[in-house]
């Protein structure tokens, strides 16, 4: 028979104020009203931002979530940087801190940095008064929860006390950026990994409040963390897999659209995930693929780890084959020529930029003396000084020729006296673009290259511009 104990939830804490704690605690204050919800973080400014009066400066983009904010903020959802209140009055504490690719020591370059989960672990350690649930909300390598409770175990030895306890659970998140809202409102499924039962539970009792429970799948710890990996190694093989081929038939006559329709009426492959692009980014990704390349050799199975490597390596040379044909069709020069840069978020409706495929297109630009003309409706050009800056420290120091990088507001004036124009995010207002205009405004022979595929074709095609579809023969 199903067991059905369970702990009352009444107070939740979330460690970490980022793109997934942030909007993933809107949905559960707006759908749990009864329940108190403290979103911590250390960075005092972030903390701050989410606290804006002014919804249009909250710090992460996402349709719906200003709604969700200034409709439960201050009622029982509370963003706050009393990290050791919040935990203590916590019956339940998310983890949700950034895990990215280790810089250093063993594991560099490849494995994940779990050095703020493992603090957070600490803190909880020491701050929780009675049961407290654990859940890990950040994606993790396979087994981190064994680490996790270690921590909090050990600490409960030293102190000897003995009201205080705490279960472990995993409950990896699946939402994409830039459908936040809506991927938690519907998910697809939601996934509990644990071994305590009462405490799984509760987290599902908090989800049965507006998911249904066939959605809802319990499983190991160890499934549960693993499976978050395999998911978006799954989700980003496809990229490069479509991607590959996008190369493919820009050498044949086939075209990369049609293929794809072709290809996804399969139902076994789907037809969803399949648009060629300039490459994946995002700050997944790239990282879980690495972090699942370490775990795989750290376990004896090389084959296993360089399958997955070239993912990431499909990846890389999109982009940088991208740079290189624009460079081709410019008369193998880029020097001095100004080239307007359409989209520098890794994807539609969000102002996130890591691993965007715009940071190393314009870099390799950067080095080649071009000089950068960037548009973005939602990216903030201190985000792109970030990235570019130091590229910027390298062109000084590879070669002495004018270029430079700018930003723009206005689409019109970026593309003003430019000799190519570079799509690389699918935002709408670049779909409505005026192509007679941009004909008369830009430097001649001038280029369109489209690495999204989302322009007009036929409109464009009535234009005196050269027009690079990625993807279809050229
Ligand atoms: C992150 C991870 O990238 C992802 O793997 C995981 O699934 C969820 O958490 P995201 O929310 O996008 O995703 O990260 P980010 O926007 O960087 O937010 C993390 C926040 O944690 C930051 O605001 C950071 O200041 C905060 N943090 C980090 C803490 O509050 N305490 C710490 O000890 C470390
Ligand atoms: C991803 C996963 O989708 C999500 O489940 C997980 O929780 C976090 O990682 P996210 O990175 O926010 O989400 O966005 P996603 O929509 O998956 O896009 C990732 C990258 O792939 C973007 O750069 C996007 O442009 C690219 N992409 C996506 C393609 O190139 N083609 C596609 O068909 C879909």
């Amino acid at each position: 028979m199903e067991n059905l104990e369970s702990y009352l939830i009444k107070n939740i804490c979330c460690i970490g104020a980022g793109y997934v704690g942030g909007p993933t605690m809107a949905v559960i204050a707006d759908k749990c009203p009864t329940i108190e919800v403290n979103v911590v973080d250390i960075d005092h400014k972030r903390i701050k931002s989410w606290n804006e009066e002014d919804l249009s400066r909250l710090p992460v983009f996402e349709p719906g979530l200003d709604n969700l904010i200034k409709k439960n903020r201050n009622k029982n959802l509370f963003f706050t940087t009393k990290i050791e209140d919040s935990i203590k009055k916590a019956d339940m504490v998310f983890i949700s801190v950034n895990t990215p690719t280790k810089k250093n020591g063993v594991g560099a370059g490849l494995a994940s940095d779990l050095c703020w989960v493992e603090s957070c672990a600490r803190q909880v350690a020491e701050f929780a008064q009675s049961h407290t649930i654990v859940v890990e909300k950040s994606t993790l390598p396979v087994r981190t929860a064994e680490a996790i409770e270690s921590i909090l175990n050990a600490n409960l030895n030293a102190d000897k006390e003995q009201d205080k306890s705490f279960s472990v659970l995993s409950n990896p998140e699946f939402l994409a950026e830039g459908s936040a809202i809506n991927d938690l409102i519907n998910p697809d499924r939601v996934l509990i990994g644990g071994r305590d039962i009462k405490a799984m539970n509760a987290l599902k009792s908090i989800y049965l409040s507006w998911v249904d429970q066939n959605k809802i799948l319990y499983s190991s710890l160890w499934s549960s963390e693993l499976s978050k990996l395999v998911s978006n190694a799954f989700l980003a093989q496809r990229i490069s897999s479509i991607n590959s081929i996008s190369a493919l038939c820009e050498k044949t006559d086939a075209d990369i659209r049609e293929v794809s329709m072709a290809i996804g009426r399969d139902k076994r492959i789907g037809a969803n995930f399949l648009n060629v692009s300039p490459g994946f980014g995002g700050s997944c990704f790239k990282k879980d693929i690495l972090n699942l390349v370490y775990l795989a050799n750290y376990y004896g199975l090389p084959e296993v780890s360089q399958y997955w490597e070239q993912v990431v390596k499909i990846n890389d040379w999109q982009k940088k084959r991208i740079s290189n044909l624009i460079i081709k069709k410019l008369f193998g020069t880029i020097s001095g020529k100004k080239i307007a840069v359409l989209g520098f978020a890794f994807k539609a409706n969000t102002n996130d930029t890591r691993e965007s495929a715009a940071i190393s297109i314009c870099q390799d630009f950067l080095i080649e003396g071009a000089k950068v003309a960037i548009h973005d409706p939602k990216v903030d050009p201190k985000q792109i000084s970030l990235h570019l800056n130091q590229s910027q420290k390298d062109l000084e120091e590879l070669n002495s020729m004018q270029g430079g990088w700018q930003f723009f507001e206005n689409i019109y004036e970026s593309i003003s006296d430019s000799d190519a124009i570079l799509i690389l995010t699918e935002w709408d207002q670049y779909k409505d673009i005026d192509w007679f205009k941009v004909s008369n405004i830009m430097r001649s022979p001038s280029w369109v290259f489209d690495t999204r595929s989302i322009v007009n074709e036929t409109s464009i095609k009535k234009t005196n511009l050269n027009y690079w579809n990625i993807g279809s023969i050229q």
